[in-house]
């Protein structure tokens, strides 16, 4: 499947991030992983830990921008500013509880700590949109769960 296809954009939660108090080092490891693969990089941003932020970012790039792949990193843990998934329930369409679970299952024989990522899939439009934790280290070993099936899931969704 040719992944050259397929638009994509990378969008950090944190409210340190936005900011610029933090350096997001997990939303350039995306970047450069995904362009290595093929797909096409459209768009970036680093929003800051709130539904509406969130919300406002994801649907501009689906609805306006037509970005193929979002994919979104930190936020859906169990902090109290973690809020990635209460502003995904809203934009997205259909939900693919698979992917957000497959990524759970691998990680948990990496962390206990895996159990506490809230994050999910789903589809808006022709979009799709996956939430991965924060850190760079999460953030790599969930995406390599998905990675196999990306290109095919792009392909139906459109
Ligand atoms: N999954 C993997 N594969 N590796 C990890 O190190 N960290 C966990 C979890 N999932 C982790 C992981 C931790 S410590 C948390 S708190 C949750 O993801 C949520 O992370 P987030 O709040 O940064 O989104």
């Amino acid at each position: 499947l040719d992944t050259a296809r397929f638009s994509f954009g990378v969008l950090t939660m944190s409210d340190k991030g936005s900011r610029g108090e933090r350096e997001d080092t997990s939303g350039p490891y995306l970047l450069q992983t995904l362009q290595d693969l093929g797909y096409q990089q459209k768009a970036y941003a680093i929003v800051p830990d709130q539904v509406e932020s969130i919300q406002k970012t994801l649907i501009a790039w689906v609805d306006d921008e037509k970005v193929d792949l979002i994919i979104t990193t930190g936020g859906t843990g169990v902090a109290p500013t973690d809020v990635t998934p209460e502003a995904m329930v809203d934009v997205i369409e259909k939900d693919i509880p698979g992917m957000a679970e497959a990524m759970r299952a691998e990680s948990l024989k990496k962390t206990p700590n895996a159990v506490l990522s809230r994050g999910r899939a789903g589809i808006r439009g022709k979009s799709l949109i996956i939430n991965l934790p924060g850190s760079e280290k999460a953030a790599r070993e969930n995406l390599a769960v998905l990675l196999p099936c990306l290109a095919h899931a792009l392909d139906k969704i459109h």
